[in-house]
């Protein structure tokens, strides 16, 4: 297996290095536009090999896309990261012209390539990639929602006492502080319902923090995550090279299910090595699927700010 990683900065890097740590590739390849930045990176990761025991062959480029050439699913993380008190959806117009050059280069090596994008604002850069590229829409895929769910079990845990493992969370909707919905009517604890065991105000808490997760950490970093971003776009790519049929809440082309077409959203799917296998229906009451709507209609607003730029 051939994985590239484009974009060497913390998230790319942090991706790269969970990839490493797991073998999930047998080549890995480090993409950056900032000369040298890449190989120094993949030289590093490479030099804990001898540390942390794996053989994945890790290599750094300085954008020359003929290195990635023939990989088996491309990581999309290029783009500016959130400052303090930005929305993800304030970088569209910086993010939206990179992410649509790397797709097509990516393509032009590696045509068979599954295509996981992380750039933000994450649903509408899906959204740019499957347009630009026509690739089958089984093998765009949008990671926001795996980091997002994490995110919640995370909470979870703290005010259950529970260990995360044990719980069962997703979050479906757009990548965005306002677009997330957190399924906690969903959510269990090694089968029994989170909502037993939560008063409304604590589950009201865990689903407004659990929004807001990455401006959290912006705030307190001063730039967007990464462990925890790097990570979930690891456990995508694990899903894809090792077929595991994992279900996900991913971002994907809509086509009449939970009645929208003609946008990327978060939903629940099955991935496995042709990427998004199945999208799976949830029956969502009243107030989750007007929650849904109001997602879309926030992400469609987004991508038609893509016909402006
Ligand atoms: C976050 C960014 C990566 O949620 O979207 O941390």
């Amino acid at each position: 297996m051939k994985v590239t990683v484009v974009g060497a900065g913390a998230v790319g890097a942090t991706c790269a290095d969970n990839i490493a740590r797991k073998e999930l590739a047998t080549e890995l390849v480090l993409l950056d536009i900032r000369e040298g930045f890449a190989e120094g990176k993949a030289l590093d990761m490479t030099q804990t090999a001898a540390l942390l025991g794996f053989d994945t062959k890790i290599t750094g480029s300085t954008n020359d896309y003929s290195k990635t050439a023939n990989s088996d699913v491309v990581v999309i993380t290029s783009g500016l990261p959130r400052k303090p008190g930005m929305t993800r959806e304030e970088l569209i117009g910086t993010n939206a012209n990179i992410v649509k050059s790397v797709a097509e280069n990516v393509l032009k090596y590696s045509p068979n390539a599954i295509i996981v994008v992380i750039s933000n604002p994450m649903d509408t850069m899906t959204y740019l990639a499957l347009q630009s590229t026509g690739l089958a829409k089984n093998k765009i895929i949008g990671m926001g929602g795996i980091l997002d769910s994490a995110r919640f079990k995370c909470y979870l845990s703290e005010a259950l006492g529970a260990n995360p493992s044990d719980l069962n969370a997703i979050v479906i909707g757009g990548h965005g502080d306002t677009t997330m919905i957190p399924l906690i009517r969903y959510a269990t604890w090694n089968s029994a319902p989170v909502t037993d065991f939560l008063t409304v105000e604590q589950q009201q808490k865990i689903v407004s923090d659990t929004m807001v997760g990455g401006a959290t950490l912006t705030k307190l970093i001063g730039t967007s995550a990464w462990y925890a971003p790097g990570a979930a776009g690891a456990a995508l790519v694990e899903a894809i090279v090792r077929d595991e049929k994992k279900l996900f809440a991913c971002c994907v082309a809509l086509d009449g299910e939970y009645g929208q077409s003609d946008i990327c959203l978060g939903v629940p799917v099955i991935i496995g090595k042709n990427g998004i296998e199945k999208i799976l229906d949830y029956k969502l009451n009243e107030t989750e699927q007007a929650a849904f709507e109001k997602s879309a209609a926030a992400v469609r607003n987004m991508n038609d700010v893509l016909k402006t730029l």
